[in-house]
């Protein structure tokens, strides 16, 4: 375990008796990670756009619960915050935001529509959230916020210019999350996962290196919170490279990156 990286929440090794609010939780790394944490004995409140998926996977495990929300509308999101707060008799343990969007996107095709749309869902959206679940979660003292970000927030990559920013503003948010919240007893983690097989990321024509599948991301991410990190990136054998490239000077990394993805 990297051990700057270690404890800097109270660790979250057992689920039995917790609860878990998981946005973004009807496809893809959200609902293996809501699978997981109900596998584990948390109860759990699963939130997307597609009501019909989030029934299915409620209905087969006894204490799950399916609100339909679209992080866009923050009437919806608040209406489910309440919701959320009412079923359980208190705020959750956790509150995961895993909702996202991305489509490849350059400068050279600039699109203003896409533009915004990833900003409304993958940033704009964890701050409908925000609002309806701080008020409950600093009163309660107590709690968790965890945020799914990407190694594409790292640094600009091709065909990233319109996910990659709004990924770099989550990790910029949860820095200033944990900075304000940790004081007052909350927990914050911000997730970054390299190349995982969901219906987002099928869209790529392009061969992923160490692609993993959600129940695997989902692992890293329960081994995290297990552990007290802060920031979780995974799988390490493609991140540290991520986090490496990250670190060199403008002009290395420049003609790094063009040369291995050949842009
Ligand atoms: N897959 C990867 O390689 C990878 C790598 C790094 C980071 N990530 C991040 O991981 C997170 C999960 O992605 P994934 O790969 O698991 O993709 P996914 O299977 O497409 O899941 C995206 C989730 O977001 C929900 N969502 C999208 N728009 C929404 C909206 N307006 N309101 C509410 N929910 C909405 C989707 O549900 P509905 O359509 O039912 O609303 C779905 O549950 C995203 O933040 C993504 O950026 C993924």
């Amino acid at each position: 375990m990297p051990l700057l990286q270690a404890r800097l929440n109270l660790p979250m090794p057992d689920w039995q008796g917790r609860s878990a609010w998981v946005i973004g939780a009807s496809t893809g790394i959200g609902r293996a990670t809501a699978e997981a944490l109900q596998a584990r004995g948390a109860r759990v409140v699963v939130s997307a756009r597609d009501g019909a998926a989030l029934q299915d996977f409620a209905n087969s495990r006894p204490g799950c619960l399916a609100l339909a929300l679209d992080v866009s509308q923050p009437g919806t999101v608040a209406a489910a915050a309440q919701a959320v707060h009412t079923a359980l008799g208190a705020a959750p343990d956790l509150v995961l935001y895993c909702a996202g969007y991305y489509r490849p996107l350059r400068a050279t095709a600039f699109d203003l529509e896409e533009m915004q749309k990833h900003l409304a869902v993958n940033y704009v959206g964890v701050l409908h959230v925000l609002d309806a679940v701080l008020p409950m979660l600093l009163q309660a003292g107590q709690g968790h916020i965890a945020l799914v970000g990407s190694v594409a927030g790292y640094r600009g990559l091709p065909m990233s210019l319109a996910y990659g920013p709004t990924k770099a503003a989550l990790n910029n948010l949860a820095e200033n999350l944990y900075l304000d919240l940790h004081p007052q007893g909350l927990g914050v983690s911000i997730i970054n996962p390299g190349f995982v097989e969901t219906p987002l990321t099928a869209q790529n024509s392009f061969r992923m290196p160490a692609l993993i599948s959600p129940a695997e991301a989902a692992q890293h991410i329960l081994q995290g919170w297990a552990r007290g990190q802060f920031e979780m990136n995974f799988p390490r054998r493609f991140t540290r490279w991520m986090r490496l490239l990250r670190c060199l000077p403008d002009r290395w990394y420049f003609a790094s990156v063009r040369r291995i993805t050949k842009a």
